[in-house]
């Protein structure tokens, strides 16, 4: 049985019939192609993509069944000057879902990186948990019915910093624990209980020993949760990769049926390429790319417990990557990261993505 809004969507893109076969199911949206497989697809949204007559919200528009916004639901940006909540720019996003027949995820309630100078402050002294509880309360239930999942906590892990369960010590001097994160799930059950909740985090899809380290911390920390009775949902692997880094298949495999065995869903939240040291000249460096994203998301989606996935962004020019002076490439040229390129036409990344979705097994829907 189809979704009617997914036929909508196969519709419009004017290349879909039931039972279609071929070409035609080859230029179909991806949110299609990944739906009738019970996946969402989807993308990151930023302000200029919600903006009206935005050719890039156009795209989403088409070929999206999730949105998530980049920025616009991060506790720095939902603070007036006196560091009250307002949430009026991130309603513009719920607006655009609304409009489209999308689904919004909200990213996200509580990320280290993302903290208002006032509560930062107040996150050093003695109302710090009250602080930190109001905001995952505020947000969470601002939107109650209307997002319909959230990264609760984003980003807890960071083995280097040397804490117990390989917590991270986050900015403002407070160490991670378990204790504090599983609060923060508690609050945002409470806010939305039909809310699906995540933890979400990176660097733990490739082969290298840090991946290793970090995937067993966030097994530890899942575990933890749940001993502790915190209404976890699902893990969001990020999965920002680099087009030369190792992959180990049977790792990330098992991981995957470690998370489901757990009752766990996982969706890859903001799955993007980096291809600072692609060799090459652009068909090259595209065709490695969407060679690699082909190889992951065939290990991601044959596990069942994998949902969905989603992309940091639609085209390569839009990509957080380009302004980073650690992800440069040596001969100067932007990264191709995202799915269309600068021109708005879609590389063979988004092919590749679409052949994951057609070969991927059936599972049901969230
Ligand atoms: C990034 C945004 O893309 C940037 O615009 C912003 O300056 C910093 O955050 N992991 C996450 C995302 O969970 O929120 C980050 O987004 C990228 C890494």
């Amino acid at each position: 049985m189809i979704d009617r809004r997914l036929f909508l969507a196969g519709a419009v893109a004017g290349c879909f019939t039931p039972g279609s076969h071929g070409r035609a199911a080859e230029t179909a949206s991806l949110g299609h192609r990944a739906g009738t497989k019970g996946l969402d697809f989807g993308y990151m949204l930023n302000d200029a993509a919600i903006a009206p007559q935005s050719p890039v919200g156009a795209i989403v528009a088409r070929d999206a069944s999730m949105v998530v916004p980049e920025n616009a639901m991060k506790w720095s940006r939902t603070v007036d000057a006196a560091g009250s909540p307002f949430y009026d720019q991130a309603d513009r996003y719920v607006d655009f879902a609304r409009t489209h027949g999308l689904t919004i995820r909200g990213h996200t309630a509580f990320w280290y990186r993302s903290i208002p100078a006032m509560a930062e402050s107040a996150l050093q002294g003695p109302e710090w948990r009250a602080t930190l509880l109001a905001r995952v309360q505020s947000i969470v239930g601002h939107y109650r019915g209307r997002v319909a999942e959230w990264d609760v906590v984003n980003e807890a892990i960071e083995p280097r910093d040397g804490q117990a369960g390989g917590l991270r010590i986050a900015p403002f001097g407070r160490p991670m624990d378990t204790g504090y994160i599983a609060d923060c799930f508690f609050a945002a059950r409470e806010a939305d209980p039909a809310a699906h909740l995540f933890y979400n985090d990176y660097g733990i899809e490739n082969a290298d020993a840090a991946s290793d380290t970090k995937r067993a911390a966030v097994l530890g920390l899942l575990a933890e949760l749940q001993r502790r009775g915190a209404p976890v949902d699902a893990l969001g692997m990020q999965s920002h990769l680099g087009v030369t880094w190792r992959i180990d298949h049977g790792k990330l495999r098992a991981f995957l049926r470690d998370v489901a065995a757990m009752g766990l869903r996982i969706r890859i939240t903001e799955m993007d390429f980096r291809d600072s040291d692609a060799p090459g000249n652009i068909a090259a460096r595209d065709a490695l790319t969407a060679g690699y994203a082909r190889a992951f998301l065939d290990t991601c989606l044959d596990e069942a417990a994998v949902k969905g996935v989603m992309c940091w962004g639609v085209h390569d020019d839009q990509s957080w990557m380009q302004g980073d002076a650690h992800m440069k490439r040596a001969d100067g040229e932007p990264l191709r990261p995202l799915p269309y390129d600068a021109q708005l036409q879609p590389k063979p990344l988004w092919s590749a993505i679409g052949a994951a979705f057609d070969a991927a097994p059936v599972r049901s829907h969230w």
